[in-house]
């Protein structure tokens, strides 16, 4: 089956606008993809008919609400096909879920003088969280070296995955780069040393598959708003064996099985790790944002999306004074890049008045940043409602910002 975009269009209302007087070309899809109207319904059909808390009430809108809700973590099971429902923890988004292993399997498991692994082009998420750990219990974090190319040093990691290694967090697919890294080999070669993985999907779910059974990850994490899916949302996966024995981080409602002064149990998988009411819209919607992928052929998807970004690529190479950030062997979703004597800020800020929609800036990726000596890029980032005729929209607005800018 081919991949029909204009179909795929016709789902997402936002896209059909004027910005600037000029139709909207939206490449930010790496800071957030918009919504199809199966995840508006689904949030207005929520709070209109079942709004009501979870796990709580003695009544229909709360079991309705429950049921709907704990579908929707099994909806997540199968997008990821983790083995168990109550290995997929709510969160808010990937940010939380990193730091919330970092705190429990961090105070459980990390000692002084361990090392964490993460790579050159984290996001700071996935940087911040284990600097803090390693703060709070003298382990040392090191990072493995990224290539001009904007790949992985395979070279290094092999020199540097060891023994006294006992976490390594990698992001799947770089936000900064578009870069997709080996995460089956460097996951295959942590688990050999004894070292745990976690994944940022955060950039990958929307644009392929992602089997963490197969992958063996230990922890998988995304958000829900970067996979058509509503904001406040997100995942965190980890293996039943693991999060069994982590301690909670939050401790409230929800979280616990008795309380008393003498002393308080905790639930089990999954609530264990969800104190407080959760974002019961969030997840209710992120089922229907996930569903649409589901639906949809992806492997015609992921064909669909490399053209695209293959078609984005040989534009650049014929569009004077763009140099690309990030060329890597594989990459999915993103084209990073600077327009020789211009400032990307300006750059975003001239394209934005011709109705085409990037981020600038760092995107909080400032050590990759640094490595290529940069202050940062203009990132044009795709999804699968973008055509051929939005990369040539965004290179021809390019070619006016040039004639202002240059
Ligand atoms: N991390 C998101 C981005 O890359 C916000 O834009």
């Amino acid at each position: 089956m081919a991949f029909d975009v204009s179909s795929v269009r016709k789902d997402f209302p936002i896209l059909d606008q004027m910005v600037h007087d000029k139709p909207l070309v939206y490449l930010d899809n790496g800071a957030t993809t918009q919504k199809p109207q199966t995840v508006i319904d689904a949030l207005d059909h929520y709070y209109k008919v079942d709004n009501s808390n979870v796990h709580r009430g003695a009544h229909t809108l709360s079991d309705r609400a429950t049921i709907a809700f704990e579908d929707a973590r099994k909806t997540v099971q199968r997008f990821i096909n983790a083995e168990h429902a109550e290995e997929v923890i709510w969160t808010r988004g990937t940010t939380e879920s990193i730091n919330i292993v970092a705190q429990s399997y961090g105070s459980a498991f990390i000692k002084k003088d361990d090392v964490i692994l993460v790579s050159a082009m984290e996001h700071h998420a996935n940087i911040v969280p284990w600097q803090m750990l390693c703060e709070r219990s003298g382990a040392i974090l090191k990072a493995i070296p990224v290539l001009e190319s904007g790949d992985l040093d395979m070279a290094a990691f092999n020199e540097l995955i060891k023994g006294n290694v006992k976490f390594v967090s990698l992001v799947h697919v770089s936000n900064a780069l578009g870069t997709v890294n080996p995460v089956a080999e460097v996951i295959e070669k942590s688990h050999a040393v004894g070292a745990k993985v976690l994944i940022d999907g955060a950039q990958a779910v929307a644009h392929f598959p992602v089997d963490v059974q197969a992958l063996d990850a230990d922890f998988y994490v995304f958000s829900g708003h970067k996979v058509f899916g509503p904001t406040g949302i997100g995942c965190l996966y980890g293996k039943k064996a693991l999060m069994d024995v982590m301690p909670p981080v939050q401790g409230g409602g929800e979280m616990i099985e008795k309380v008393s002064f003498a002393g308080t149990t905790y639930q089990g998988l999954p609530f264990k790790f969800e104190a407080g009411t959760p974002n019961i819209a969030g997840a209710i919607a992120l089922d229907a944002g996930l569903k649409y992928v589901m639906n949809l052929d992806r492997d015609a998807m992921a064909a669909y999306e490399d053209e695209l970004l293959q078609y984005a690529h040989e534009k650049a190479a014929q569009c004077e004074g763009m140099k690309v950030i990030g060329t890597a062997k594989e990459k999915a979703g993103v084209l990073s890049f600077l327009i020789e004597g211009t400032h990307p800020a300006d750059v975003g800020m001239l394209l934005d008045q011709q109705g085409v929609a990037v981020r600038t800036g760092h995107h909080c990726a400032m050590p990759i940043m640094d490595q290529f000596c940069i202050p940062g890029t203009a990132r044009a980032s795709f999804s699968i409602y973008n055509t051929k005729a939005d990369v040539d929209a965004l290179f021809n607005a390019l070619e006016k910002v040039k004639m202002f800018l240059l």
